[in-house]
């Protein structure tokens, strides 16, 4: 609808902004690829979501149902040779074949950024900054990012006997901390009681810098340092949760995900982390690390918490005040958006009241009446719409009036 599309281009404008401050580019990429470019890596979760058909040349085709695939398959594509780290971010929509509720949607619009170069804790730490920034700038209060590292609990599981192809699905229940269903499936892997115990106690560790006390090894290095930089970058208020685990698979290192309690069961509204795909599309290996936000999510989450932006409203309504002076009342209209203001005129032929009266429902700023008298004088009368306050304006001074 017209107020929902306001609404969401200037929260998009805002997004675009900070990614531009953060010194990304915008790319876009096809809505649809070949199937295989999203059963690859992605994991279960994501594959028994996919939309997917053939095309009339036989074809494997998915909808996309992310944009990270797509975006490393561009980058293996057109710009492997382009200086590092290559900063990028997008907005799109994507299609998930799920059970439609409050904030999940078939189609749903993705705001999401990839850096790809290194893996390193200060690109991390950049990535985590810039969602903070971009979650900032829309004016959500409640939410929290919470940062853990997935090379923990893959390690562990590892080390419990877990073999590396039953790995996707045991992580599929753990990231939904489904341990009815996980337990059996550690049982069958031949893990043991105080195994599966220790594991599940793992997934349920969260808190501040204080959780990286216990972890003494590469990963609670590396979360370690990404916190100095994260605190440089004036980053202070994330968690640290060693249970995130993210629906998808690709990802090997920091995981983070961001959430708004007031959003129920849905509430994820980002989520990201490093991740090497290049090489599964014929590329050399090259890590990167991105997120991206629900955009549809947020704004339902904004709604719930009473943050409706204010929509950019029309700086000038033109009424004509008889038919002798409609075309006067054009040639009016023409100089106040030729000077680069938003205006408009009543075309339904409305007397003066009622054309007042719509003026302000379109949430014009002012009225500028034109009648014969006025123009004789070379002049128009201009209304304030909010105080109502009425004065006369020559037409050489017309514009000056607007812009001061
Ligand atoms: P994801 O967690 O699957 O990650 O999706 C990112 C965000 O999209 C979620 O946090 C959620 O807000 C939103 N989202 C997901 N599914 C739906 C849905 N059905 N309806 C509405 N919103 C939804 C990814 O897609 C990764 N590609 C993120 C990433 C980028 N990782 C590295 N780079």
């Amino acid at each position: 609808m017209p107020v929902d599309m306001a609404r969401r281009r200037q929260y998009e404008g805002r997004l675009r902004q900070v990614a531009k401050r953060f010194g990304f580019r915008e790319i876009a990429t096809p809505i649809f690829e070949n199937s295989e470019l999203f059963t690859i890596k992605s994991g279960p979760n994501i594959v028994d979501e996919i939309y997917a058909f053939q095309d009339k040349g036989g074809r494997e085709i998915a909808l996309r149902p992310e944009l990270t695939a797509p975006v490393i398959r561009m980058f293996v594509n057109e710009l492997s040779n382009e200086p590092r780290p290559l900063k990028l971010f997008y907005f799109g929509q994507c299609f998930r074949y799920e059970r439609p509720q409050s904030g999940r949607y078939r189609e749903f619009f993705q705001f999401g950024a990839e850096l790809i170069g290194n893996a390193n804790p200060e690109s991390d730490a950049e990535m985590v900054a810039l969602a903070h920034s971009m979650i900032e700038s829309l004016g959500l209060s409640d939410y929290c990012i919470r940062i853990g590292h997935i090379g923990v609990l893959r390690q562990s599981l590892r080390e419990a006997g877990v073999r590396d192809d039953d790995l996707p699905t045991v992580l599929q229940k753990l990231d939904k901390k489904n341990y009815e269903e996980s337990r059996p499936l550690l049982q069958a892997c031949g893990v043991s009681e105080e195994d599966i115990q220790r594991i599940e106690v793992l997934t349920e560790t969260v808190g501040g810098p204080e959780v990286l006390e216990h972890l003494q090894n590469e990963a609670g290095d590396y979360l370690r340092q990404m916190l100095v930089f994260l605190d440089a970058l004036g980053v202070k208020d994330v968690s640290f949760d060693l249970g995130v685990v993210r629906g998808l698979d690709y990802y090997t290192g920091m995981v983070f995900e961001a959430e708004a309690p007031v959003l129920g069961a849905e509430k994820q509204i980002c989520g990201g982390g490093s991740y090497s795909l290049s090489e599964l599309f014929g590329g050399e290996k090259v890590f990167s690390t991105g997120f991206a936000i629900g955009f549809d999510r947020i704004l339902l989450a904004l709604e719930k918490e009473g943050k409706v932006c204010q929509i950019d409203r029309l700086d000038a309504y033109v009424v004509p005040v008889s038919d002798e002076v409609r075309p006067a009342a054009f040639r009016v209209l023409a100089d106040l958006r030729n000077a680069g203001l938003d205006a408009d005129i009543d075309l339904m032929r409305r007397k003066m009241g009622k054309a007042l009266k719509h003026a302000s429902s379109l949430g014009a700023s002012m009225a500028v009446i034109v009648g014969s008298a006025e123009l004789e004088q070379g002049a128009v009368t201009i209304r304030d719409m909010a105080s109502g306050e009425q004065s006369l304006v020559s037409m050489d001074e017309l514009v000056d009036f607007f812009h001061c």
